[in-house]
């Protein structure tokens, strides 16, 4: 099979990842690491594009690299590096930016969504789509491993290209997103995607077994069933979404059946989903721990990350600046 370039990031704006960010963006990480030339990132410049605690940030890119590494991202195989190591993201950002316009970028959903939420519309909240269109074509990458609500920005990222590319010369490749089934992890709320920034929506990676059934079995379910006697109606039960991304074939027929029949209650649907993923997350969790105790490891992984991406990234800026007529030597 062709190797190709694949690129992804995750924002640093929790104290760990949650179950959306593993089942809809890393696992497909995962699968792509054994094949492809990989760069993964902790996105640091993301995160301080809308208001952020100072004083957590650096542990949290630190969570951040610790979690891809726990999930099981290997150096050896990829690349894990923290944005702002690499300055070129942010020089590539800036001349991509020269290529779109503001009406363009005003009208992107996330745009309006976090204006609305955090009450400021800062320059940087707007180019947020330029610096992941960079951070992705900075790499040449081909493929992108995220969950469903980045589509919007991937193809934000192709249309930059093109535009580049028919501006001065074909320097990048179009990337594509490479979507895993868990691209939209439900929220445990009953609307939604789970997610960091929802509080109560979320399992996280680091959460013990006692806290996910707990978390579980506060999670809103079918609305129309009140009582162990009413039946369900599995597809409307988030619940039994993320039981499709758990369970087996034959057992996960048994419990939509059950549902629909009464004959299982949601307490014992439930405890059956919390068994499965605190086993899923149980070695995520263990390896997690000795990582953190050894932080020397995860510096270095990170510093060597950081090398490997700039010489990359350095070779793309040369084609780029050449094309622009930005090369004066
Ligand atoms: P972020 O940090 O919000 O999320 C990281 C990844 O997790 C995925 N994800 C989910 N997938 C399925 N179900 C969910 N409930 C769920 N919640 C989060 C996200 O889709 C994402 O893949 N803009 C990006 C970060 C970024 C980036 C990039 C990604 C910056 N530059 C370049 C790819 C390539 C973001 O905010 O992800």
């Amino acid at each position: 099979m062709e190797r190709k370039r694949v690129f992804s990031g995750i924002q640093p704006t929790g104290d760990s990842l949650h179950l959306g960010n593993y089942l809809g963006a890393m696992v497909g990480m995962l699968d792509l690491q054994e094949q492809h030339e990989c760069i993964f990132s902790v996105v640091d410049y993301h995160a301080i594009t809308v208001p952020y605690e100072t004083e957590r940030l650096s542990q949290r890119v630190l969570n951040v690299a610790l979690d891809y590494l726990a999930a099981g991202i290997d150096p050896q195989k990829s690349v894990l590096m923290v944005q702002s190591d690499v300055h070129e993201h942010v020089e590539l950002s800036w001349i991509l930016g020269c290529l779109i316009t503001v009406n363009k970028l005003s009208h992107l959903p996330t745009y309006k969504d976090k204006v609305a939420r955090y009450g400021v519309a800062g320059l940087g909240l707007l180019s947020y789509p330029v610096l992941m269109a960079a951070d992705i074509l900075l790499y040449e990458a081909e493929l992108v491993p995220v969950g469903q609500d980045q589509l919007p920005h991937i193809e934000f990222a192709r249309e930059v290209a093109r535009a580049f590319n028919r501006r001065f010369e074909p320097v990048f490749p179009e990337p594509q997103a490479h979507l895993m089934p868990g691209a939209v992890v439900p929220s445990l709320l009953g609307q939604g995607a789970m997610s960091k920034s929802v509080p109560g929506s979320y399992i996280a990676l680091t959460d013990e077994p006692a806290v996910i059934g707990k978390k579980l079995a506060g999670a809103v379910t079918d609305p129309a069933r009140q009582r162990l006697r009413d039946s369900g109606e599995p597809t409307r039960c988030n619940v039994y979404t993320l039981h499709e991304l758990y369970t087996l074939p034959q057992q996960l027929s048994e419990i939509a059946a059950g549902c629909r029949g009464a004959t299982i209650g949601c307490l014992e649907c439930k405890a059956v989903l919390a068994e499965e993923i605190s086993e899923g997350l149980a070695p995520i969790r263990e390896r997690r721990r000795a990582l953190a105790a050894d932080p020397n490891y995860m510096r270095d992984v990170l510093r060597d990350g950081a090398q490997r991406a700039r010489s990359m990234a350095e070779a793309t800026m040369f084609k780029v600046k050449q094309a622009m007529g930005l090369l004066t030597a």
